[in-house]
């Protein structure tokens, strides 16, 4: 069939979906929904058999639903109505939550009832919950109302005919509904507070009393600070992050969005504010004991070392990328010889951070320097591990990866990925950047170098098993979360016992030195840097263009051409 995704932006769910009925050998395209005019210019164009809608702010125009089975993606429960599904649900606990496929009618959410799932609902944050449990069965119920429809013959229930219909018609959810009492909240409740609001909108709120959004919250188990604070003070400071008392203990706040500005750590956006808070650093790389927040973690088990990252959104400041060498420096020297590199829980790596570079524009700094310092840095992070000779290394993405973050993840010598992830391994959407993080060694010398070229230029987005197929990865290992750790366990166990571990590291060390004499890293730096640096420093300002409006999340005023095929010049819908 001709599906097309009318979507409010190519973000991982929509990415998931075009790729998964690609697979079923379903024709793809995509158009933005910026307005009814060009929603009904891409049906008119693409002469859809089907329109799936995974990701939409506004209600699909009569003029399509009317002619078009057009179906919807609502992150709830059957029954469940109104913009805010996901929101209510973690903030009110709910044990059970799921996802619904409904036809699109005049009342928004309201259609009958295509497919649905529901799944246990953990607590985390609600763009933890998107990532994960909504993607997975959205995939599901999606597939089966796709196979329904190609079918023939079947007809949806009206909602009010659904037996498994428990949810309610929910208002948005206002900042009103979301406002932390310090004095009386305990800990739990402020955790689901922020959790309910993560990626955004935040919990409106304030620090050093000044008006932000808060996001991005961690539980503290021990007693730190003055021993008399009251609830609300802030107590110390840690790497990116403030600890806050509550009525029963403290949580970490990670970042905040100051008025009018943009999503920063916390202790940069109030930088001169947190630097007299006391810092509380963790001694060393080893994960700590008891409930804190730690973003870089150390562990080993069975001759194995694991070095968890959990940065916010998995972008990667200088900082951090720095402290994340340093860390895998000092693993090097653990006796483990295989060293697994597990990045965080919703995504591996997004290459450099785009929101701390954009900060420097907002003192007297200069985004292009710190561009600069941050894509070095990041360089430095990948020398250190594609020099790493004396361990098999493997990069473990749990989570999504994209840009630069997937040639880090490549700089290891086995990559493997969690089902249902997804990676985009390039960087043209950052206004046209060359990109570095030695992907032109990397690259090519695994796909070859044509695949490298059209990787580069394509700039589609690949699923776990879709890069396995594309050679990009080494392998697609399960996709429950706890079933991919205790895969990876065992996997990088059975490395490390395997007699053949000794030979393993000379060939490695063999293979690493031949290419070196052949081209040295050095000179791939060199000449991915020269591009860089026209990017950053150029006449053309595409970069720090793109960039701005990511950060500051400009909305899109078309699709870009690479998305919407039936703007092709000479598209035409096949007879
Ligand atoms: N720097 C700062 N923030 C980043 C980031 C980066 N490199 N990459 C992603 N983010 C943030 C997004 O702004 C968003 O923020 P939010 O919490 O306010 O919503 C969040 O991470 C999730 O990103 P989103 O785009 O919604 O996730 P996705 O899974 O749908 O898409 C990507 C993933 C990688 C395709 C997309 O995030 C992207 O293009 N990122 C930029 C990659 C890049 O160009 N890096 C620089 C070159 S190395």
């Amino acid at each position: 069939m001709r599906i097309l995704l009318l979507t409010h932006a190519f973000n991982s769910l929509t990415q998931r979906l075009g790729a998964e009925l690609q697979r079923l050998g379903h024709e793809i395209s995509i158009e933005f929904d910026i307005a009814d005019s060009v929603a009904e210019e891409a049906v008119a164009l693409f002469r859809p058999d089907l329109i799936v809608a995974p990701y939409l702010r506004r209600a699909i125009p009569e003029s399509i639903w009317k002619h078009h089975v057009c179906l919807v993606v609502h992150p709830g429960i059957v029954g469940d109505r109104g913009p805010s599904a996901l929101d209510w649900a973690i903030q009110s606990g709910e044990a059970e939550w799921g996802v619904t496929v409904l036809q699109a009618e005049a009342e928004m959410d309201a259609g009958p009832v295509w497919a649905s799932a529901t799944f246990p609902l953990r607590e985390a944050k609600k763009a933890s919950i998107y990532r994960h449990e909504v993607m997975q069965a959205a995939t599901q119920a999606v597939r089966q109302a796709v196979e329904r429809f190609a079918a023939g013959g079947y007809t949806p229930a009206p909602l009010s005919a659904c037996k498994e219909a428990r949810g309610s018609v929910r208002p948005l959810m206002h900042q009103a509904d979301r406002a932390i009492d310090w004095q009386r909240d305990e800990t739990a409740t402020v955790l689901r507070k922020i959790n309910a609001a993560d990626g955004f909108p935040g919990v409106a709120d304030s620090l050093f009393g000044t008006a932000c959004h808060i996001f991005d919250a961690s539980p503290e188990a021990a007693l730190l600070g003055a021993p008399d604070a009251r609830p609300g003070d802030l107590l110390a400071r840690r790497q990116t992050a403030v600890l806050r008392k509550t009525s029963d203990g403290a949580v970490w706040i990670g970042h905040v969005k100051r008025t009018g500005d943009f999503k920063l750590p916390t202790t940069l956006a109030f930088a001169g504010e947190s630097a007299a808070l006391p810092e509380i650093a963790l001694e060393g790389w080893w994960r700590a004991e008891g409930q804190t927040w730690q973003d870089i973690a150390y562990e080993e088990s069975e001759g194995v070392g694991f070095l968890h990252f959990e940065f916010y959104n998995g972008a990667m400041s200088t900082t951090q990328c720095r402290r994340l060498r340093a860390a895998l420096a000092w693993a090097k020297t653990r006796p483990a010889r295989v060293l697994v590199l597990l990045g965080g829980t919703d995504f591996w790596s997004n290459g450099i951070h785009l929101n701390v570079i954009e900060a420097a524009s907002l003192g007297d700094g200069s985004p292009a320097d710190e561009s600069w310092n941050n894509i070095n840095a990041m360089n430095d992070l990948a020398l250190e591990l594609i020099e790493t000779d004396g361990r098999i290394t493997v990069a473990t993405l749990a989570g999504n990866a994209g840009a630069g973050g997937c040639f880090l993840a490549r700089a290891a010598d086995l990559v493997w990925a969690r089902d249902g992830v997804m990676l985009n391994p390039h960087y043209k959407n950052m206004g046209n950047l060359f990109g570095s993080e030695y992907w032109t060694y990397l690259l090519p010398r695994r796909v070859g170098d044509e695949a490298a070229r059209a990787i580069m230029r394509n700039r589609q987005p690949l699923t776990a098993q879709g890069a396995v197929e594309s050679r990009f990865i080494d392998a697609c290992l399960a996709g429950d979360q706890d079933a991919f750790r205790i895969d990876v366990a065992r996997r990088a166990a059975e490395i490390a016992a395997a007699p053949d571990l000794v030979d393993r590291l000379e060939a490695k060390r063999a293979c690493r030195a031949q290419d070196e004499a052949k081209k040295p890293l050095a000179a791939y730096r060199d000449e991915e840097l020269n591009h860089m640096r026209r990017n950053f420093y150029g006449f053309d300002p595409s970069y720090h263009v793109a960039r701005h409006h990511f950060v500051r999340k400009s909305l899109a005023s078309w699709t870009p051409r690479h998305l919407a095929r039936h703007r092709d010049l000479g598209w035409k819908v096949p007879e």
